[in-house]
């Protein structure tokens, strides 16, 4: 990239100007955001298995309609997030084809199943509860279209952390046996909700360029303590305890000392090898599949009708 061109394009960014489809930006710019925001939208898509396990099995006919909206949301949230993605000159095809091959990731959080009703409350509480804390900053984010898909994103979002931490409620006030199995949900979601953070800011290889792109707004740690600070609270309120030892208010930093996530669990499911890998990427490759005959009818009809216009 020529010097003086990434220069005006790093002012811009300085002076908090959107950048917008058409302006010029590095390539690295648009690599990083395409890795991201893809990864982010397949994150939505994929992260609708672990909840859909459970609409036919909702407690009662309110907690059901609550949680299919819940999971339209997400595929809404996909969709937007696609085509944010695709104002940078990639296709949703392409996009699919990547997350399918094994090309591109998605959260970590997904690869985790959910065992029981308990499950679903914990989910909503602290694994939309953490991507909220991700989110909002992002609607500042320097790239227009993935800013304005945050504000939507992060309305809907609010939501889902409410309806999981209403869950946790009635389950937390319910019978010692549904008391159990909340500690239980919260014992098992607790770390993995803390990894989806990403790595240590050490360990971080994106955050220095795309912090100073405004890409990233804070770090990894940064947003990892700032969920543990307001998790810890509710916690309490719900009578639960989160499972860690080493989890202390610290006076000097205003915040709490906690234990970090099993790193090495971490790097291992982004390799492919958490519980529910395989299954996640089987269902969606299935779903992929099963669609073919709608994209191809779709495709046919439109080169009927762009046929019948020329004609
Ligand atoms: N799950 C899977 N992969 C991860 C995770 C995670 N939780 N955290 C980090 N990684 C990967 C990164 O993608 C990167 O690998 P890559 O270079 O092969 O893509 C590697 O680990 C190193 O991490 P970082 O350099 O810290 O990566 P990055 O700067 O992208 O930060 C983060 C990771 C914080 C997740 C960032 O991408 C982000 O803010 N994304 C948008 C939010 C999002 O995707 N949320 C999805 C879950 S929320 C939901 O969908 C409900």
């Amino acid at each position: 990239d020529d010097p003086e061109k990434l220069a005006e394009f790093q002012a811009k960014i300085d002076a908090d100007i959107k950048v917008e489809p058409r302006d010029w930006m590095p390539e690295g710019y648009r690599k990083t955001l395409i890795r991201q925001i893809g990864q982010h939208a397949h994150s939505e898509i994929v992260g609708q298995l672990p909840e859909g396990n459970w609409i036919t099995r909702a407690p009662t006919l309110e907690r059901k309609m609550i949680l299919l909206a819940k999971v339209q949301d997400e595929a809404g949230h996909g969709l937007y997030l696609y085509a944010a993605a695709e104002t940078l000159g990639v296709s949703r095809d392409e996009l699919t084809e990547m997350l399918l091959d094994g090309r591109m990731k998605y959260s970590s959080i997904f690869n985790y199943p959910t065992l029981n009703w308990a499950d679903i409350g914990a989910v909503g509480w602290l694994v939309d509860g953490a991507a909220i804390m991700n989110q909002v900053p992002l609607q500042r984010t320097s790239y227009g279209p993935y800013s304005r898909a945050m504000i939507r994103i992060c309305k809907e979002e609010s939501f889902h952390q409410r309806q999981g931490y209403d869950i946790m409620m009635k389950m937390a006030q319910g019978t010692e046996a549904q008391k159990k199995m909340a500690q239980d949900a919260l014992n098992r979601l607790w770390y993995p909700s803390l990894m989806m953070f990403g790595p240590s800011d050490a360990e971080s290889v994106h955050s220095t360029q795309n912090m100073a792109w405004k890409i990233k707004m804070n770090t990894n740690d940064e947003l990892r303590q700032k969920f543990v600070d307001q998790t810890v609270p509710q916690a309490e309120y719900l009578g639960l305890t989160i499972p860690d030892e080493n989890l202390k208010w610290n006076e000097d930093k205003g915040g709490y000392d906690y234990s970090d996530p099993d790193w090495t669990e971490f790097f291992n499911v982004l390799k492919g090898n958490g519980p529910c890998n395989t299954d996640r990427l089987e269902a969606r490759n299935k779903a992929w599949d099963d669609g073919a005959w709608v994209r191809d009818g779709l495709m046919a009809h439109a080169e009927k009708k762009r046929a019948a216009k020329t004609a």
